[in-house]
């Protein structure tokens, strides 16, 4: 593996910034690339900036929006069991840990834990985060590694060897095609050894009106997410996207088992924005997100195919989420 920047736990040594100016030129490079294309598209992990970040907390308190809170609710109620089958002196380690919420029902639990590692690509949540479960946790050995997860990284030296589990929830897996899917998987059981294990949220497959409303909210939230990704390059790279100009359109598709989020332009315009013209069609969308959902036997053969046996599943009583633990094989 490559090294992406230093993991270190903060009580060692100072924290390593991430430069600014290269993240804004890695977002710029996207939007050219994304833009370009026939078919418009943008990657949707730049939807979570401050204030894409503050927006997705309010979809997750949405009446529509059961996802969060159908695992939160399978969490509390598994916790003991959970705790238990990630077997003694465990490192756990959460990718996308952000304000660690979900993390603490396990940590109350998991008594015997041999650390936590929250791994996160925001500098300053990750901070705060892991201060907070510091004070909170004490005894507990918190060692914050800043990265983004879907590029390679390091583990701190001292848990990149033990029992080891990545804790995935949300899922946020379902953001991968599936290809990419296995291949993340796969990625996350070299990390964790031969007997490593992955805990992880996947929503399943269900009524597709249901679906529907949970990207489709009344308040409109889920709308002002998606166009914070124009107001964003607006913000960042000097865009002139006209957001009244813009709608944000998510639905189910059936076939693909997915949700898509488009947003569409409204009439014909041209925007500016990391330095180029970008023309769009009336009509003419960019594709900004897929969140897949899967059937248990669906995501069993993704496990497998990524070197995993499902070791348990866990799932709520209208069986709409579930969260498992996957064995290395
Ligand atoms: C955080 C990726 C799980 O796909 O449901 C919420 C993001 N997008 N509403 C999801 C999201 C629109 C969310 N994930």
């Amino acid at each position: 593996m490559t090294m992406n920047w230093t993991a270190v736990g903060l009580e060692d040594v100072a924290p390593v910034v991430k430069p600014d100016r290269g993240e804004r030129e890695a977002f710029a490079e996207e939007v050219r690339r994304g833009l370009r294309r026939a078919r418009k598209e943008l990657p949707c992990k730049f939807f979570y900036d401050a204030h894409g970040s503050q927006l997705f907390n309010r979809i997750c308190d949405l009446d529509e929006y059961y996802l969060t809170r159908t695992e939160t609710g399978i969490l509390m109620r598994y916790a003991g069991e959970i705790a238990q089958a990630l077997g003694p002196r465990c490192t756990l380690i959460e990718y996308g840990s952000g304000s660690s919420i979900k993390t603490r029902i396990l940590l109350d639990r998991a008594k015997d834990l041999a650390g936590y590692v929250p791994i996160d690509i925001s500098r300053s949540h990750l901070d705060a985060a892991a201060r907070q479960i510091r004070l909170e946790y004490p005894g507990l050995a918190v060692l914050p590694v800043c990265a983004d997860y879907t590029q390679s990284f390091d583990l701190p030296a001292r848990c990149a060897t033990g029992r080891r589990c990545v804790f995935f929830p949300g899922s946020t897996i379902g953001n991968f095609e599936p290809e990419a899917a296995r291949d993340f998987l796969r990625g996350i059981r070299a990390q964790c050894g031969s007997d490593g294990a992955l805990l992880i949220g996947v929503d399943l497959k269900k009524d597709p009106a249901l679906l529907h409303r949970a990207y489709n909210d009344r308040e409109g939230v889920t709308a002002q997410f998606n166009l914070n990704l124009l107001a964003r390059m607006n913000r960042e790279l000097d865009g002139d996207f006209n957001l009244s100009q813009f709608a944000h359109y998510a639905f189910y598709h059936p076939g693909r088992g997915r949700i898509e989020m488009h947003l569409a332009s409204l009439c014909d315009q041209d925007a500016w924005a990391a330095g180029e013209q970008f023309h769009f069609r009336e009509g003419e969308a960019i594709f900004t997100e897929s969140s897949y959902k899967y059937t248990p036997q669906e995501f069993e053969r993704l496990a497998t195919d990524a070197g995993y046996r499902v070791e348990h599943r866990w799932t709520d009583s209208r069986r709409w989420f579930s969260v498992q633990l996957l064995r290395a094989v």
